[in-house]
């Protein structure tokens, strides 16, 4: 199950991603927001960051405008790993190397092509599991 999240910033990005993963056959669970209406991108952030820790979803999706807002909030939650991309080399790299639980997107930097491409590469590529990258990824949390 994928957890999706958004702020007013990522809404119609957020609307084209879950179009996508229905046409993958993927499953979601969407976290809001719900409408362009302004609103605060950590409720949104910190909702999919704990979905994904509490093991209630594997993976999750979060977008606002930068996708650096919404990133931060997410990296606040013990065991998540978010990673901002904005190109598919940093797409593949943070499953391989960072074991990256949430992929955050800015909807203001990457146009829809680009972001759905990243999106397949997110969930598609595996971790590594190289001894080097699973003690990186046990110094994060402190
Ligand atoms: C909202 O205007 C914008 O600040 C937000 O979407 C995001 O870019 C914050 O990091």
């Amino acid at each position: 199950m994928i957890a999706i999240g958004c702020d007013h910033g990522g809404f119609k990005l957020k609307q084209a991603v879950m179009k996508h993963l229905e046409e993958r056959g993927l499953e979601y669970k969407d976290y809001g927001t719900y409408s362009d209406e302004s609103c605060d991108y950590p409720v949104y952030g910190k909702a999919v960051a704990n979905a994904v820790a509490s093991g209630e979803c594997d993976r999750g999706i979060i977008i606002c405008g930068t996708g650096i807002g919404i990133s931060i909030a997410a990296n606040k939650i013990r065991g998540i790993r978010a990673a901002l991309c904005g190109d598919c080399f940093s797409a593949e790299a943070t499953r391989l190397h960072n074991d990256a639980n949430i992929l955050a997107m800015g909807a203001r930097v990457v146009g829809e092509g680009l972001a759905l491409k990243i999106v397949d590469i997110f969930l598609d590529t595996p971790f590594s599991g190289d001894e080097r990258h699973r003690r990186r990824i046990s110094m994060l949390e402190g």
